[in-house]
């Protein structure tokens, strides 16, 4: 079998100081990879800090022979994500690879939702995704090369209760990587998302005992490590992770149903052929789905 290795790479975690983002960081330092271990050390809601889980993950990847540095910022400011990058630059030359993994909850039912709920959200995940991609991405497009893996959650993909401002930063990261890997593929860049299912801190009330016994933080790794590398050839995808399970996650339309002068009548009538989606296609862009609307308009003809 091919090894996926990471000999002279630099990889930036974020978050890895607990959960899914130490079990990427250990396998990576234990496969040869120069790694940046950031985490901020609060609590779920994201309240507090402390160097501790960034120490002691940098401690652990030092003593199995690997190498390792800490970072403490947070990735929600723009000075933050700098400054995760600089200290790959300055520790170990470059960064090669990103893991955006750093991540909060502040689950309420949408009536009960404040604005700060929101916004501490959309800042930890989706503007921290940004702050952290955009300078690496700098640097990767002068060398030539790069990978980032952005976390996404089923709760984005397909939604779940109490975690709409969640879902929201989650889907936001989605549209965000489609763009990152447009913009990155002459470069030898590629960005992929995945949506992880593991019992972590963040999910021991979600999954119960029973099931988070199934559900381990190192059945999401490997995925995660290989997006991560030099073999990935991938970009521009979706993957899901879970208990054992690896599942890529498509965003599909359909041809469709075509009339130029429809009125909400014919949309009533014809609403079955509109949500069809038995022939899925995959647009990669935005140019890739205008070619539809003659396949639509020919259809039948
Ligand atoms: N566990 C799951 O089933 C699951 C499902 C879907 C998505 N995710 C996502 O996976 C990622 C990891 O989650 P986890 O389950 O391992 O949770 P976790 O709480 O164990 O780990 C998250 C880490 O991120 C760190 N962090 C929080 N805010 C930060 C900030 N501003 N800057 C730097 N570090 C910060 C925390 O200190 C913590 O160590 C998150 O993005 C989460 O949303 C997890």
């Amino acid at each position: 079998m091919s090894q996926v290795s990471f000999e002279n790479r630099t990889v930036i975690v974020t978050g890895a100081g607990n959960g899914l983002g130490k079990a990427y960081a250990l396998d990576l330092g234990s496969r040869g990879a120069k790694v940046v271990v950031n985490d901020l050390g609060g609590a779920v809601d994201g309240s507090g800090s402390g160097s501790t889980p960034a120490d002691e993950v940098v401690n652990e990847i030092i003593a199995n022979g690997g190498e390792a540095v800490a970072n403490y910022d947070s990735v929600a400011t723009k000075e933050g994500g700098e400054s995760i990058v600089q200290t790959a630059i300055d520790s170990f030359g470059t960064v090669d690879a990103v893991i955006n993994n750093a991540g909060i909850l502040r689950d309420k039912s949408f009536a009960k939702m404040e604005e700060e709920d929101l916004n501490a959200i959309i800042d930890v995940h989706l503007k921290g995704t940004f702050f952290v991609c955009q300078p690496a991405f700098i640097q990767m497009k002068e060398q030539g090369y790069g990978r980032f893996v952005n976390v996404s959650s089923p709760s984005g993909l397909f939604g779940n209760f109490g975690q709409l401002n969640y879902g929201a930063a989650k889907m936001g990261i989605v549209g965000l990587t489609n763009v990152l890997a447009i913009e990155g593929a002459k470069y030898n860049i590629k960005a992929n998302v995945i949506a992880p299912n593991a019992a972590t801190r963040m999910t021991e009330e979600l999954f119960g005992e029973d099931m988070s016994k199934l559900l381990t933080v190192d059945n999401i790794t490997p995925l995660v490590v290989y997006l991560a590398s030099e073999q990935c050839e991938v970009t521009h995808e979706i993957f899901s992770a879970g208990g054992g399970r690896f599942a890529r996650i498509g965003i599909s339309t359909d041809v469709g149903y075509f009339n130029a002068s429809a009125k909400a009548e014919d949309i009533f009538a014809n609403i079955g052929e509109i949500r069809d989606l038995s022939n899925p296609i995959y647009p990669t862009s935005l140019a890739d789905e205008l070619p539809l609307f003659n396949e639509a308009m020919n259809k039948g003809n």
